[in-house]
């Protein structure tokens, strides 16, 4: 088959921001012409106006191009933006202005999305344009049209992913070669997965926009990404990686959101997987998401979570949705970018003290007699079962007490730690990590 150029009208694209996604959008509209145009029939995209601060060598067939991103907003020509600047403030200004003078929006921007997301999708609403935004969340994997479309029909339990390529790829290069976590990162920062500030990997606040870009749409919620309990994995040594191998597990850095009864969960932090669950299986900077609903069970989404070609390859299919059904939208034929058309609940967040694990121990402490006894007693003391031990001869008459309990309250756990903490033969903090459950 064949698309004929003359029956074509074209849809007009302006790129705020031409990184490696904004750049990566262009090419891959170019280098993929005939297919998108076979896939949209009569219409086809053409990227008209770029702002950008950066050099414009070796790009042809651009007719405009603006320092200044509101140039784009304002051009009459452009019929949709997207926004690749990246970061919150430049971004909010463009993307609200574009909606109030009625463009239709695509970002790539998770932290834009997770932190102002309820504000700017209530106003192109009330604008009656669209702001998409699959490449925020997992890069080329297609989770939101998944949970939004796909998985409809469905009630949502849980997820769980890897959903931060930097910072799984740092996990697997520490896992399997015992390199060091800063000479990771500094290789990872060479290959452009990190961001720009890479504290937002390795702390956790990229994947916990991802996360409540998720849970909202996977349980029908606003954007909640302040309530998103984080923590990040710099402090994580290679002891406990080696230790979480000979038990069983791989650490890996998730992002889970659950819901129960009238309650959310939304926490990013370390986590024991099992070597049984596919998740292990994810290395580099694959991210994966495992997502259980009723009836269909658990399916799983993996594939590249960063990167030009995997977020553009995203970034274009929103494109291609917009073009699809151009405006004015009719509500009946809207997919609702949150999932629910109504009837969004507010629902309560649950600390983090309040859940329930089985975690992973490691205790530094001066090799005497009955300190195990000591603290395998007052775990006793607290009810917090144990499910295995082992112990490490480390140097300077240290041992290593290496300890997995079974399911308890967060909240026990973190008073039987402090009690531990407080006996005379134990030598560092404790070392603590969740262990991922996959169970409905
Ligand atoms: N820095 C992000 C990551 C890029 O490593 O996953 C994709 O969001």
């Amino acid at each position: 088959m064949s698309v004929s150029l003359s029956d074509s009208c074209f849809l007009n694209i302006g790129i705020c921001g031409y990184g490696t996604v904004g750049r990566g959008t262009h090419d891959l509209i170019v280098k993929n012409e005939n297919t998108i145009a076979r896939r949209l029939g009569d219409v086809r995209l053409k990227v008209t106006h770029i702002a950008s601060r950066g050099l414009r060598e070796g790009v042809s067939g651009v007719n405009k191009w603006s320092i200044d991103p509101i140039e784009v907003v304002n051009d009459p020509e452009v019929d949709i933006l997207v926004e690749t600047i990246g970061g919150l403030d430049a971004a909010f200004e463009v993307v609200k202005k574009a909606l109030l003078v009625g463009k239709d929006v695509v970002t790539a921007n998770k932290a834009l999305i997770a932190t102002h997301g309820n504000e700017l999708l209530n106003l192109a609403s009330k604008n009656g344009v669209r702001l998409l935004f699959e490449s925020a969340v997992a890069g080329g994997i297609p989770i939101l049209k998944s949970l939004r479309e796909g998985l409809a029909a469905n009630n949502i339990n849980w997820l769980a992913g890897i959903i931060n390529g930097t910072g799984n790829y740092i996990l697997t290069e520490m896992g399997n070669r015992q390199r060091l976590f800063s000479d990771v990162l500094r290789e990872a920062q060479k290959l452009g997965y990190a961001e720009a500030d890479p504290s937002f990997d390795i702390e956790g606040t990229d994947a916990a926009h991802k996360l409540a870009i998720m849970a909202s749409i996977a349980f029908g919620m606003p954007l909640a990404f302040n309530k998103t309990y984080i923590e990040g994995i710099s402090s994580l040594e290679l002891d406990d990686i080696k230790y979480a191998s000979e038990l069983g597990y791989c650490i890996k850095h998730l992002g889970i959101a659950r819901l129960s009864e009238r309650c959310v969960q939304m926490r990013v932090h370390p986590a024991l997987v099992s070597l049984d669950e596919l998740l292990a299986s994810v290395d580099g900077v694959g991210n994966a998401v495992v997502v259980h609903a009723d009836p269909v069970g658990s399916t799983l989404y993996s594939g590249p979570g960063a990167g030009a070609g995997a977020t553009a390859s995203a970034v274009v299919a929103d494109l291609i949705d917009l073009a699809r059904s151009p405006k004015p939208i009719s509500h009946a034929h809207k997919v609702p970018s949150l999932g629910f058309s109504k009837l969004m609940t507010d629902y309560e967040i649950l600390n983090i003290t309040g859940i329930e694990s089985e975690y992973y121990l490691r205790i530094n402490v001066d090799d005497h007699v009955g300190v195990m006894a000591n603290i395998t007693s007052l775990l006793e003391k607290s009810g917090i079962s144990i499910d295995a031990v082992i112990q490490k001869e480390k140097s300077n008459n240290c041992v290593q007490i290496v300890i997995l309990t079974h399911i308890c309250i967060e909240r026990v756990l973190n008073s039987a730690i402090a009690e531990i903490e407080s006996l005379e033969s134990v030598r560092n903090p404790v070392v603590r990590i969740r262990v991922a459950s996959f169970e409905s």
